[in-house]
């Protein structure tokens, strides 16, 4: 099928009934490209601390009521090598914008993380310069996630007030000219976002060729611009990934944790609209709920073994295969 932005749209409007159909063949699609397998990332949320105003995140640099902490080198060399134990080859490092961890920290962490093995990395840092983005990739970094949060310029720079949605383009661009396997992804549910937002999100996606697209619902967080705005539609949010999946048949699309916070179902049903990724938090329980981007329940203490074998299991409920290899995306 030959695709438009409005073809999206009249996708995301259609009734319930109809839409089964769509998600029918995403679920298709996904199979025909991974079968049943799901990869799991190694999720390493090292710091909290960050430098920008997002009006709809926690971890906004205004936000005076969240503890901050940052993992030090060894801390998180200590969660790869401990995951890596127990089968984990992809892992992603995600922060705050944090100009603690200089270019130089940054290599000599990912350098260490992939002299352990053939070990996907990925950066999850937010915007640095192009010459910042070359050295990572020449120090052996696979991956990098930035999303474009909202296709709609208007939007988006009312919501980010340090930055520009011309400068979170240009970033797409320059991770995908370095040799990035590149992650984009939106929210749905932003105030003054319509269903032909979301379709413009879901072509920018094809027309930046992005690898990876995690798209997830907005929450609003007490302490942010946006407290007062409703959450965004978890039903939305699954036809957006079943549709990004009919566009791009060979992406990658996690299902988002913001997803199962209104219904722990959701993430289930993610992954029968199309998706393919899981991620699986890996630093210590009581800083995973100091990475506050919007309330959620407070996690209890597990070890990364014992989390491996119930996400398996949960993912064995849902008819998947866990994989925890380097897991890239396919047809690019
Ligand atoms: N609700 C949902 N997702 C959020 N993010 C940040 N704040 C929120 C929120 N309130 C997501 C954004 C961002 C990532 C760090 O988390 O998509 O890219």
């Amino acid at each position: 099928m030959l695709w438009t932005v409005e073809k999206i749209q009249h996708c995301l409007e259609l009734d319930r009934e109809a839409f089964e159909n769509i998600r029918q063949t995403a679920e298709e699609y996904c199979e025909q490209q991974f079968g049943n397998q799901v990869y799991v990332r190694g999720l390493i949320e090292f710091s909290n601390y960050c430098k920008c105003s997002c009006h709809y995140c926690g971890l906004r640099k205004e936000n005076q009521k969240i503890t901050r902490y940052r993992l030090e080198k060894e801390a998180i060399i200590g969660c790869v090598e401990e995951a890596y134990q127990e089968g984990y080859r992809s892992f992603v490092l995600q922060s705050g914008e944090d100009s603690y961890y200089t270019t130089t920290k940054l290599i000599e962490i990912v350098s260490t993380i992939k002299a352990m093995g053939d070990i996907a990395v990925t950066l999850s840092i937010g915007e640095r310069d192009d010459e910042t983005y070359a050295k990572l990739k020449a120090c052996g970094v696979d991956r990098f996630l930035i999303k474009h949060e909202c296709a709609d310029e208007t939007i988006y720079n009312a919501l980010h007030p340090h930055s520009s949605f011309e400068e979170r383009i240009r970033c797409l661009r320059t991770l995908y000219q370095e040799g990035y396997q590149v992650g984009s992804g939106f929210m749905i549910g932003l105030p003054g976002q319509t269903t032909r937002t979301i379709a413009e999100d879901i072509w920018l996606l094809k027309t930046l060729h992005v690898h990876m697209a995690g798209i997830g619902p907005f929450i609003p967080h007490p302490q942010t611009v946006l407290a007062g705005e409703s959450s965004g539609s978890s039903e939305l949010t699954l036809r957006a990934v079943s549709l990004a999946r009919l566009l791009i048949p060979g992406i990658l699309l996690p299902v988002t944790t913001a997803l199962g916070v209104k219904d722990e179902q959701n993430k289930a049903r993610c992954l029968h609209h199309g998706a393919n990724v899981v991620m699986q938090k890996l630093e210590p329980s009581e800083l995973r709920n100091l990475y506050e981007l919007y309330p959620k329940e407070k996690i209890e203490c597990h070890t990364i073994r014992e989390e491996k074998e119930v996400l398996e299991t949960w993912l064995a409920s849902c008819g998947k295969k866990a994989i925890f290899g380097r897991g890239d995306a396919k047809g690019f």
